[in-house]
This record gives structure tokens, C-alpha cells and sequence, in this order.
């Protein structure tokens, strides 16, 4: 017999199966709480609900611990590349050389996208955010590929699906860059390894080791984050049927608030606003704290970390590193660095398990690699791409219903139309 929890309503005895995880976490099945009691769940923001069974991404938030398919963050991060952490997520185990040769090519091959994107970025009025022009591009690649649309793609379609998301992103992200500066857009290069084809798209430049080793690890650290709230919506969105491109234009748009992927964008803002300031730091750490200031330190905190992000760890000493090679000084390291050091002795912080997460370096990186501000996120989002697809992918292998919340209804009780003469 599994394990059951009981649960007393209205003096009614109701028996729930537990569900446990590999990693032995365990969850209260209360799919028939509802049809026995009448009773739902309530759980504002999703902190303490499971959506869905999933064998992607672990993370252990009291422990620091984020593994992808059972391997640790950190052994990928030191050992692998972007495009095989990539293929592990989506296809669930690491790739044998051949096919990771033949996954790497394919997406070689299908990296161009079509001339007439470029008519979309035109249409957007010169300084629209990244995040909007790349979420219209990727809704807009089921117009190039109407076949992404087909409501049970076969597993080969869906491969060609797979293959094109994640070849023409760094491509549409570039374009989307190159256009912005009024400059002239650059073709993909087959002859190039994925992150070094994507800086030369960017930039017309060769990246060298650091550069493309700084921009793997990066990628790497954001390939997947479990139920978070762009994944969510992905699933979520995908849970209708609805094609994959359209789903991930959806994470795109949940990514970018500044509480979710758009927290990198929002550090290097508030550390430039400390330095132009005067840089003290002290009083920034008021502000956070002050419940009557809407000022939070941005980077700080995290829904699931409450003890430290392991990506943070391991973004913090690469940070460090490729400061070093590429010699950059950046004196808003400096504001970081005294930032950090106040915050993490300072009860308020101390107290509710506010630590540095990996946003709060990341953006210092992408400044160090020239990336401007304002596609930090957009480079959040083309790290997350594997971890989206091999998600909205799961959901579909596992026919997971429509998601569907209930609520619990406040407003008014129900009451007659007034005319708006007697109004
Ligand atoms: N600065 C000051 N106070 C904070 C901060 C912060 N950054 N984050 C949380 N708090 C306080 C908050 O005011 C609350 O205090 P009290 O208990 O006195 O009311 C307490 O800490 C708990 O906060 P919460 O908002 O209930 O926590 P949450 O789990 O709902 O929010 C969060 C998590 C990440 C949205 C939040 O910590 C935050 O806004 N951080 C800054 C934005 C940021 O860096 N986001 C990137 C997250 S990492 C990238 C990703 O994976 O998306």
C-alpha cells in the first residue's frame, strides 16, 4: 500500500496518495480534494504547488543544488558546451560524439532565417526592447514554418522544429542587435562552433577562448530552471496544442520582467544609478529595506534559493576570471562587490535568506563581452531555449491535460444591472 496522507474536512475523513521523486521529494495528490470535498487548494504565486512530473532539471533550493538530467551544474558548466548541454536536455542523456556532430551540424545548416524578417524588425519603431522585437520573430516563424503548427507533430517533424528554434534564435537576436545600431545585418557561418558564430554575427569579430568559454558557461547556467515562471507559461501555453514556436514566444514575453530574466538588465541599471550617486552603497541597502521605498535590490533573492544559487556561485568566480583575461576594469564591479559584502552581513538580508543569485553577475560579464544592457535578457533567453523546448516537448510526450487553475472568487456576490441614467 503507497503512502497516503489524511486530510479532515467539515469533519469528513478524505485519504490522498503521496507522490514521491527520485530525489525522495514528496507531494500530496489532491486531484479528488475537489469531488470529495468541495474544497480546492489555494496557493498564491505557485509556492508551495507541483504542476507537473517532470525529469528535466532537479534543484534542491535549502541545499544549493541544480542538476539537468542528474548531472551537477557545475561539472557542466566546467566540462561540457552549450549545444550538448542543449542536446541533453531535449533528448535526456549526453549525445555520443557522432550525434553530437550530426546535432551541431544540423543546426549549422538550418542557421539562416528568412530575408523578410528583416521587414519585421523594420516595422518595430527605432528603440523597442529586444525582448519584444525576438518574442514577435519567434511567433512569427510559424509563418515560415507553417508545418510547426501541426497539432501532433511526428518525432521527426518536431526534431526539424527543434533543430530550427535553436539554430535561428541567436540569429534572429543578432539581426534584431545589428539592426538596432543602424547596422548591416551578418550572415551565420557554418565553419564557426555555435557561440563563436553567435559573436560573430553580433559583432563581425572573431571571439577568442575567453569569449567563447564565458559565453558557453553562460548559456550553460541558463539552459533550464525547472517550473519557473517562463517555463510555466511555455507549458502552459503549449498544454492548448498550440505549436512550439508560439509557446516560446510566450516564455520570451514571461522572461522579460525585471523580477524573472529581466533581473540582469535591472542589476547593471541600479549599479550604474549607485556609481552616477556617489556610490554608497549603505544607502541603497536602506532603501531595500525600507518597506515604504519600492526600491528592492535587484540580483538579490531568489523564490526557490533560500540558501544560496549554486549558478550565482559558480557565474561569481568566472566573473572574476574573465575580467582578468579580457583586463576590464569595471568600477561598477567595485559598487557590486561592496554591495554584496554589506548585504550578506546585514540582518534584514541575513534573516530572509537573501543571497546574490546569478543575475547579479551575469550582466557584468555580458558588459565585459560588449553586449549593450538591454540584450542581456535577450541572451537569458537564447540560454533558455533548450531548457523551454525540452519542457513544452515533455508535456507533449507525457499528454499532459490543458492547464487550468481554479480560483477563489472575491468580488461582488451577484446583483441586478443598474440603467446609467440611475447610475
Ligand atoms: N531586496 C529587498 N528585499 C527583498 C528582495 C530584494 N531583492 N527580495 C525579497 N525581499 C524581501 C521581501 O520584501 C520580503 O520581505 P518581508 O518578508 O519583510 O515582506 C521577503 O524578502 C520575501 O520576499 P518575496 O518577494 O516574498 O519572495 P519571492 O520568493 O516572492 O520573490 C524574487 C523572489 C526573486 C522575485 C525577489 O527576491 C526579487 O524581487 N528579487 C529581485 C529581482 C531578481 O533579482 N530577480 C531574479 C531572480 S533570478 C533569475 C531567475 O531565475 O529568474
Amino acid at each position: 500500500m503507497s503512502e497516503q496522507v489524511e486530510v479532515l474536512v467539515e469533519g469528513k475523513s478524505v485519504k490522498l496518495p503521496v507522490l514521491v521523486g527520485t530525489e525522495n521529494e514528496k507531494a500530496i495528490d489532491i486531484a479528488k480534494l475537489r469531488t470529495e470535498t468541495g474544497y480546492i487548494t489555494y496557493d498564491a504565486g505557485f509556492k508551495n504547488t507541483g504542476s507537473t512530473k517532470s525529469a528535466i532539471t532537479f534543484l534542491d533550493g535549502e541545499l544549493g543544488i541544480l542538476s539537468y538530467r542528474g548531472y551537477p551544474i557545475d561539472q557542466l558548466a566546467e566540462k561540457s558546451n552549450f549545444l550538448e548541454v542543449a542536446y541533453l536536455l531535449i533528448y535526456g542523456e549526453l549525445p555520443s560524439a557522432t550525434a553530437l556532430a550530426s546535432f551541431e551540424n544540423a543546426i549549422k545548416e538550418n542557421s539562416a532565417v528568412p530575408a523578410q524578417v528583416n521587414h519585421i524588425i523594420d516595422g518595430f519603431p527605432a528603440g523597442s526592447h529586444p525582448m519584444a522585437v525576438l518574442s514577435a520573430l519567434t511567433v512569427a516563424l510559424t509563418g515560415y514554418h507553417p508545418e510547426s503548427m501541426e497539432e501532433n507533430p511526428s518525432e521527426e517533424l518536431l526534431n526539424s522544429l527543434i533543430i530550427k528554434a535553436i539554430a535561428q534564435f541567436p540569429t534572429l537576436v543578432a539581426y534584431a542587435y545589428r539592426k538596432s545600431q543602424g547596422l548591416a545585418v551578418i550572415e551565420p557561418r557554418t565553419d564557426l562552433d555555435y557561440c563563436s558564430n553567435f559573436y560573430h554575427m553580433m559583432f563581425g569579430k572573431e571571439a577568442d577562448a575567453v569569449i567563447s568559454d564565458a559565453l558557453n558557461k553562460l548559456l550553460i547556467l541558463h539552459a533550464d530552471h525547472e517550473q519557473n515562471c517562463s517555463t510555466s507559461t511555455v507549458r502552459i501555453v503549449g498544454s492548448s496544442h498550440a505549436s512550439l514556436y508560439a509557446s516560446l514566444s510566450a516564455g520570451i514575453c514571461a522572461l522579460w520582467g525585471p523580477l524573472h530574466g529581466g533581473a540582469n538588465q535591472a542589476v547593471i541599471e541600479m549599479l550604474e544609478e549607485i556609481k552616477k550617486d556617489g556610490g554608497d552603497t549603505a544607502k541603497y541597502i536602506l532603501k531595500a529595506k525600507d518597506k515604504n521605498d519600492s526600491f528592492r535590490l535587484m540580483g538579490f533573492g531568489h523564490r526557490v534559493y533560500k540558501n544560496f544559487d549554486p549558478r550565482a556561485k559558480i557565474i561569481k568566480v568566472a566573473c572574476d576570471q574573465i575580467l582578468g583575461k579580457l583586463g576590464v576594469n569595471d568600477p561598477v564591479l567595485a559598487i557590486a562587490k561592496g554591495l554584496e559584502e554589506v548585504a550578506l552581513s546585514d540582518q534584514y538580508f541575513v534573516d530572509r535568506k537573501l543571497y546574490p543569485n546569478v543575475d547579479f553577475y551575469s550582466g557584468i560579464i555580458y558588459r565585459a563581452l560588449g553586449i549593450p544592457t538591454d540584450y542581456f535578457t535577450p541572451m537569458f533567453a537564447l540560454g533558455r531555449f533548450p531548457g523551454w523546448i525540452a519542457q513544452w516537448k515533455e508535456l507533449r510526450a507525457d499528454n499532459e491535460p490543458i492547464g487550468r487553475p481554479r480560483q477563489l472568487y472575491v468580488g461582488a456576490t451577484e446583483r441586478n444591472y443598474v440603467e446609467i441614467a440611475n447610475r
